[in-house]
């Protein structure tokens, strides 16, 4: 049966939901689930913004089907060629002979790479800023390259003022019902989910949503339509600057968080006092997170938010302990920048994993490692402690500098 809801008088959302979903390319865990947004404009062309992906595809059907009303399909238009959101081409050419696939050169690349479709007759390229008339309704096509593939375009529907962001503006966490972000309580309920989203998935192409974010700058935007996650219809700006500060690798807040790896809980137990005396030093909100036990995408949400990291982490084979080492890896990866960083290492013969940390954090932008730098052997001594102390005050200045 159905279940689709209504954007406006013409436009309508045919998505769909997936909670049985593990890992989110086969990776992430997800288990608030996902959307996968589809979107079916009602003209005199009739026109569906993406397809799902192929866990929902009875439901999506039934969706355009009931939306369509006996009508038929006449555009897909193809944002975005990752298969959550294309593994319903093939299907949809099959039921709808005439419809045309609307995208551009590297969209049609893509497809030929994906999926063995014949083609011929059935493709509109359009190249950047092309118009397409649907009635009275007309797309306008702006390219955002590696948002988050290098196909990726958006499309701005101008007679409604709404933006067909692709996966720009997405999130993890399925729709609950409601569609709307002011339906939702998006701070605790939806952003951390929305932050893991943009720092996994998109997180490494900063300057390219800099670059997307700068052409949309002069665009009236009355909705937002990704293609995970909420429709946005208010408090754009919260958005926008959210994405803003993300994409410039700039720290979300002015905020502490200590990751730890620790094999017998002398580690943890550093990290526990340095955070208890920075919370006697008046720091709110602190976070510390194992990072043998926490999922690295969560872990990397954390580094986005925060400004000050606390990075603990016993030596290991003379090397980093491997899931401190992952981590970093995937700091690295992701283009993490602009962070300040506090060390501390354990090792009970041959301590080196500071050094080790510091020589991978010196690959990135912008990162300022605070001294002192704290060595446990095996376990907290009053050496130490003392160390750890010094480390304190310098994390509490450099806060209050920065707050
Ligand atoms: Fe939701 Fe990049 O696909």
């Amino acid at each position: 049966m159905y279940s689709t809801k209504k954007i406006t008088d013409s436009i309508f959302w045919v998505g769909g939901n997936d909670r049985r979903l593990a890992l989110f390319e086969n990776l992430f865990p997800i288990p608030r689930g996902v959307s996968y947004n589809s979107y079916l404009i009602m003209d005199e062309k009739t026109t569906l913004m993406d397809t799902v992906d192929s866990s929902i595809t009875r439901q999506f059907l039934e969706n355009i089907f009931h939306t369509l009303g006996g009508r038929t399909l006449d555009y897909l238009v193809v944002n975005h060629m990752e298969p959550d959101h294309c593994a319903n081409i093939e299907e949809l050419m099959f039921h709808f002979p005439e419809m045309k696939l609307v995208g551009n050169a590297k969209t049609f690349s893509l497809i030929r790479q994906f999926y063995h479709m014949d083609l011929e007759g059935r493709t509109i390229t359009v190249k950047e800023n092309d118009t397409l008339s649907l009635g009275s309704h007309t797309l306008r096509f702006c390219f955002a390259p590696m948002v988050h593939w290098p196909e990726v375009m958006m499309a701005y529907e101008e007679s409604e003022k709404i933006l067909f962001s692709a996966d720009a503006f997405g999130s993890f966490g399925a729709l609950n019902g409601n569609l709307y972000n002011d339906e939702v309580f998006f701070d605790r309920d939806w952003l951390p989910d929305a932050r893991r989203y943009y720092s996994n998935i998109v997180g490494k192409y900063g300057a390219q949503v800099q670059t997307a974010l700068k052409k949309l700058a002069g665009t009236e935007i009355r909705l937002i339509c990704p293609l995970h996650g909420p429709v946005w219809r208010s408090e754009l700006g919260y958005l926008l600057d959210k994405y803003d500060r993300w994409s410039r690798y700039e720290p979300e807040e002015n905020a502490v968080a200590l990751f730890y790896g620790s094999m017998y809980g002398n580690t943890e137990n550093a990290v526990s006092i340095l955070a208890s005396g920075l919370a006697d030093g008046g720091i709110k909100n602190i976070a510390i997170h194992d990072v043998s036990s926490t999922h690295v995408s969560t872990l990397i949400a954390e580094v986005f938010r925060c400004s000050h990291l606390v990075l603990a982490a016993p030596t290991y084979n003379n090397g980093i302990y491997p899931a401190m080492l992952n981590l970093l890896h995937d700091m690295k990866a992701l283009n993490v920048q602009n962070r300040t960083v506090s060390l501390i290492e354990n090792g009970s013969w041959a301590p080196s994993c500071a050094k080790q940390m510091r020589a991978l954090l010196d690959e990135m932008k912008g990162i300022n490692i605070l001294e002192p730098i704290v060595t446990i052997k095996s376990a907290p001594n009053e050496d130490s402690l003392s160390t750890l102390e010094l480390l304190k005050e310098s994390i509490l200045s450099s806060l209050a500098n920065k707050g």
